[in-house]
């Protein structure tokens, strides 16, 4: 035996597997075996060949085994205004709940308290690996990262850039935002494989031409990703034209300071984008978050998401909380499909619905993607998996595709009873 298959570490889970290589069709083994070598896949079998006889089998019966669950939309600082502020439109609910909410995080001790419920809820919903916005405060975005290194879960944080429009309450320099983004680039790029910070304009109108080059630059220098928001409300889209009437579109504000796909990017909602926007976007690899329940709740309207998906667009789900008032990403799923069954039918039909198989795509290996090979079971990925016991649920004589929608649409956090994340064992976060 060579030096590297004795050191390796082989464990082999067994269950009911289900993922979705691709957005077309489920993989579905009944008693399957995924084979898990130093932390990722290396093959998912329906026999178990001699040569793995001696190797340890975690054996869940007729439990489902899927990938864990990625998302890529979350303000951590908006959790506990959840449900709060949701009869109003984007402007006005981040003036009156969102701002005041957020401004509290320039306490440390506030942070803490609301940010070790946040990363435990994180967790508990099934969440593996997550796309997360903090506040403008740099403390607190750093005790974020310090909990989420904690937990074992992936995330890219970033601490939120706003120098303009905002009120004195919440508002920095230029300077400082461009300062504190590097101070916390610097100390946290190399501190954890699976948790890294990432730039963050929180969205044109609150940030400067001057601070959005410079997130640019920073994140051109440091190599990390790039998150924030486009056209998700009317209002917003007209604002950014008033604000920049020498750029074509939203999208080219983003794109001339280089904070459109020149690293990875994500970008929120894409409610309102046009087709060049669009087309934009595909050329960048810039990915999109479809956050349904923030946009139901802001009256923002519903992203064509058939028209990202056929212009090639990568895509992938948030929850948006607190915009969005769920933390689950199957409950995401859920109203991504709703959503996509109403633009089907203004549409005149042309834009096809989503089906069970893509919305179950999308908040895995579609999200999953920004983080690398995560979110399929394929050779190579990294076991970023959950265990599903459905038995509450209902009848089990069923097929396993239809368990699986069942659970999508009517399972919660009391059917997770295992998660991992990169071949480990996540138990329930104690953080301190
Ligand atoms: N646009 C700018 N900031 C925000 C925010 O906090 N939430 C949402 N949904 N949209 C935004
Ligand atoms: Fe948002």
């Amino acid at each position: 035996m060579s030096d590297s298959s004795t050191n390796s570490q082989t464990t082999i889970y067994k269950g009911n597997i289900i993922f979705t290589p691709t957005s077309k069709e489920f993989n579905i083994l009944k008693n399957g075996y995924i084979v898990v070598e130093n932390g990722r896949v290396k093959e998912v079998l329906s026999i178990l060949p001699d040569k793995y006889k001696n190797q340890n089998v975690i054996d869940y019966g007729n439990k489902l085994i899927i990938p864990g669950f990625s998302d890529l939309h979350f303000h951590a600082p908006q959790y506990a205004n959840r449900g709060l502020g949701m009869d109003k439109e984007l402007l006005p609910w981040l003036n009156q709940y969102t701002f005041p909410e957020e401004a509290k995080y320039a306490d440390p001790n506030y942070a803490k308290k609301i940010y070790k419920r946040v990363v435990k809820e994180i967790w508990k919903q099934g969440t593996t690996r997550i796309v997360v916005f903090s506040s403008l405060h740099k403390e607190s975005t750093k005790i974020l990262l310090d909990y989420f290194i904690q937990s074992g879960l992936g995330a890219y944080v970033g601490k939120v850039g706003m120098d303009r429009n905002s009120p004195d309450f919440l508002i920095e320099t230029t300077e400082l935002s461009l300062s504190d983004t590097e101070e916390i680039l610097k100390e946290y790029g190399n501190k954890s494989n699976i948790v890294k910070p990432i730039v963050t304009p929180r969205f044109v109108p609150t940030c400067t031409p001057e601070s959005l080059g410079g997130f640019g630059e920073l994140a051109a220098k440091y190599n990390v990703p790039i998150q924030s928001h486009i056209s998700e409300n009317l209002g917003e889209v007209e604002w950014v034209k008033e604000l920049h009437p020498e750029f074509e579109d939203y999208a080219s504000v983003y794109n001339n300071f280089k904070c459109f796909g020149q690293v990875p990017t994500v970008m929120a909602h894409c409610v309102h984008n046009t087709d060049k926007e669009i087309d934009l976007m595909a050329k960048n690899g810039v990915y999109a978050a479809h956050c349904p329940n923030a946009n139901y709740n802001l009256a923002s309207g519903i992203m064509p998401v058939r028209k990202f998906l056929n212009k090639g667009v990568n895509v992938g789900l948030g929850t948006d909380v607190g915009a969005g008032h769920k933390v689950s990403i199957p409950n995401v799923m859920v109203a991504a499909m709703q959503a996509s069954k109403i633009k089907w039918l203004e549409s005149d039909k042309k834009l096809d619905w989503l089906t069970t198989e893509e919305a179950f795509y999308l908040g895995t290996k579609g999200s999953g993607s920004f983080f690398g090979n995560v979110g399929s079971f394929e050779e190579g990925y990294e076991f970023d998996a959950l265990v599903i016991d459905d038995s509450s649920l209902g009848d089990l004589n069923i097929t396993l595709r239809e368990r699986l929608q069942r659970y999508i649409y009517i399972g919660d956090d009391r059917n997770i009873i295992e998660r991992y994340v990169a071949g480990k064992k996540i138990e329930e976060p104690q953080l301190d």
